[in-house]
C-alpha cells in the first residue's frame, strides 16, 4: 500500500513539474506585458502616448518645472529626434536613466518606443 501511495505521489509531482502554462514559453514571438505587443508598428496615439502618460508625465508635465515636457507630441518629438528618449529609456551611458527610480520600462515598451523613434517619431 505504501508503495502505491508513493508511486501515485511521484506521478503527480512528475506531471505537475513538467507542465508549464507560461505565455512567453508558449508564444515566444509575442511578449505579452501590459497588453504590449512588440511585433506591431506603434503609433503615437495608439501606444506611445499611453506608455509616456503612465510612466513619465507625472514628472514631465508643464507644472513640474521639468526641463522636458512630454505630455504632448511636440515635446516628446524633441527628445525623440535628439536621441535622448531612446538613450534615457534604454538607460544608456551618457544619458540620465528614465524613469530615474523604480523599475525601468519593460523590453516590449522600450522596443515600441525605439521603433516609433526610428520611424521619425510621427504624430500619428
Ligand atoms: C520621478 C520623476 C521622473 C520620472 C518618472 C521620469 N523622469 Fe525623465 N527626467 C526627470 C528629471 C528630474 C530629469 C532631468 C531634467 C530636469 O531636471 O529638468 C529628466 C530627464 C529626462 C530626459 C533627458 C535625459 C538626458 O540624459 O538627456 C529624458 C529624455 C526623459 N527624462 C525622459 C523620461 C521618460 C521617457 C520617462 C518615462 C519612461 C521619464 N523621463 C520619467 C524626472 C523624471
Amino acid at each position: 500500500m505504501k508503495k502505491i501511495v508513493f508511486v501515485a505521489f511521484a506521478a503527480v509531482l512528475t506531471f505537475t513539474g513538467c507542465y508549464y502554462d507560461n505565455m512567453e514559453e508558449l508564444y515566444p514571438a509575442l511578449i505579452i506585458n501590459n497588453n504590449c505587443d512588440s511585433t506591431i508598428t506603434p503609433t503615437y496615439s495608439g501606444q506611445i502616448r499611453e506608455i509616456i502618460n503612465n510612466n513619465c508625465v507625472s514628472c514631465h508635465n508643464p507644472a513640474s518645472g521639468n526641463a522636458y515636457v512630454l505630455d504632448n507630441h511636440q515635446g516628446l518629438f524633441a527628445v525623440a529626434t535628439s536621441g535622448q528618449l531612446v538613450g534615457a529609456v534604454y538607460q544608456r551611458p551618457g544619458f540620465q536613466a528614465m524613469p530615474p527610480s523604480g523599475a525601468p520600462l519593460d523590453d516590449c515598451q522600450k522596443a515600441l518606443i525605439r521603433k516609433w523613434v526610428e520611424a521619425g517619431a510621427p504624430n500619428n
